[in-house]
């Protein structure tokens, strides 16, 4: 997932993936650039668990996702 990518790299992203892709937060919404949504093989669909949370999140956009799920 993305949160793998920022912690295998030890990127620092403060307070990104808090919850360690439990989905128990939103501190790794991303919103993606749209060339993300061209191919559907390029990232997996968001699911309903996500897109429930994703609507707790601040400034969300049609092209958000949280980077826990995203593969
Ligand atoms: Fe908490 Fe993604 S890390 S929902």
């Amino acid at each position: 997932t993305l949160l793998d990518v920022v912690v295998n790299n030890d990127l620092d992203l403060d307070g990104f993936g808090a919850c360690e892709g439990t989905l128990a937060c939103c501190t790794c919404h991303v919103i993606l650039n749209e060339k993300h949504f061209e191919r559907e093989d390029r990232t997996n669909p968001a699911g309903e668990e996500e897109l429930d949370l994703l609507d707790l999140a601040p400034e969300v956009s049609d092209r958000s996702r949280l980077g826990c799920q995203i593969k």
